[in-house]
């Protein structure tokens, strides 16, 4: 059986990089096999964060999944920590992994290593995400390219688990976009495009941003000094960006086709932002409505987190006899 986990951390205000490279494939597959989708509260928890923004940020990720056309009738929608099977696995595969390889992660690296005040759970971190994904046996993890060492990750716990105590974790195969894996930031395109971005930053596209901060934002990403347009990511990474994203919100998967279509900026920029600005629309419409009644939101979060609690149980009772623990 197909079986579909993932999740997204609500540490900031979803961006166009989260739709493209996994939201909005969460909705492609809901109706293919068992889904589970969470909002993964915890792991906002490693980095420096404000209670009342986690839990504001938490509900409006919850709400965003649902505008972006997640069936709460079809896959299993909750948050993480409604359901403590999740530290439970994680502990037991923290005894699993090596030191070693969480301090090689490059995340870690970049967002904490060496730093003063990096929490312990910032190392950990991916250990949990394997947690999240093994405790239901997920053979798919649909994820954007930046998740593709921590997948790797669980993959090794997984087999590693297995070998050492009998087979118990299915080793699951990371899922990535076609097109539109990694967004990258409109104003800097070496870098990604990142929800933890300032809010006001004005390379990062948000999911809720009305169509004229959208059509500005595109308006004026930074391209080069060339004036032909190509899809050429290394060369010319502002303008393969653009490329990028409207094959993307198009659903065109041969880039450089659609860069022929073009010859200037000003006409290729004018395209993404509509195509942006019409992926968007439906889905602003949905949280629209859904944002005035917080309280089904919530009621589909405690549903879901009961479903999820059934489905992850049978996976950790088998961990804990495989190593050791129970009867
Ligand atoms: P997070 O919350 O940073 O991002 C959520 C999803 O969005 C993708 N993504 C992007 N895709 C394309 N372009 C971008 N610029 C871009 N930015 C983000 C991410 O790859 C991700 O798929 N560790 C995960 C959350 C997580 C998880 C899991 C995912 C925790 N447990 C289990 C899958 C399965 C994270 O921080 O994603």
């Amino acid at each position: 059986q197909r079986v579909v986990f993932s999740g997204i951390k609500p540490t900031g205000r979803l961006t166009l990089g989260n739709h493209l490279g996994a939201l909005r494939r969460f909705a492609d597959v809901q109706y293919t096999g068992r889904c589970v989708f969470s909002v993964v509260d915890l792991h906002a928890l490693t980095v420096d964060h404000r209670p009342a923004r986690l839990r504001a940020l938490t509900r409006e990720t919850a709400t965003l999944y649902l505008a972006a056309g997640l069936d709460p009738d079809a896959c299993v929608l909750f948050r993480q920590s409604d359901v403590p099977l999740h530290a439970e696995l994680s502990f037991l595969l923290e005894c699993t992994a090596y030191v070693g390889e969480l301090n090689r992660m490059i995340q870690y690296k970049e967002k904490g290593r060496g730093r003063p005040g990096t929490r312990v759970s910032l190392l950990t971190y991916p250990v949990l995400m394997a947690a999240d994904i093994l405790a239901y046996r997920a053979s798919e993890v649909p994820v954007g390219d930046d998740q593709r060492q921590h997948l790797e990750l669980a993959r090794d716990l997984a087999v590693r688990f297995n070998r050492a105590y009998g087979t118990v974790f299915v080793v699951p195969e990371m899922a990535p976009a076609q097109v539109a894996a990694r967004v990258m930031n409109l104003q800097d395109p070496r870098r990604k495009m990142s929800k933890d971005d300032p809010d006001d930053a004005p390379g990062t596209i948000r999911l809720l941003d009305p169509p004229d901060v959208v059509r500005r934002k595109v308006m004026r990403a930074v391209t080069d000094s060339g004036t032909r347009v190509r899809y050429d990511l290394e060369g010319s990474p502002g303008v393969g960006n653009l490329i990028e994203i409207l094959g993307g919100c198009v659903g065109e998967p041969d880039l450089e086709s659609l860069a022929d279509r073009y010859t200037s900026y000003g006409s290729l920029k004018r395209d993404v932002a509509d195509a942006v600005i019409a992926l968007l629309e439906p889905l602003q419409q949905r949280y629209a409505d859904l944002a005035d009644d917080p309280g089904t939101v919530e009621a589909i979060l405690r549903k879901g987190a009961e479903r999820a609690a059934e489905l992850a149980a049978p996976t950790i009772t088998a961990a804990k006899q495989a190593i050791g623990l129970a009867a």
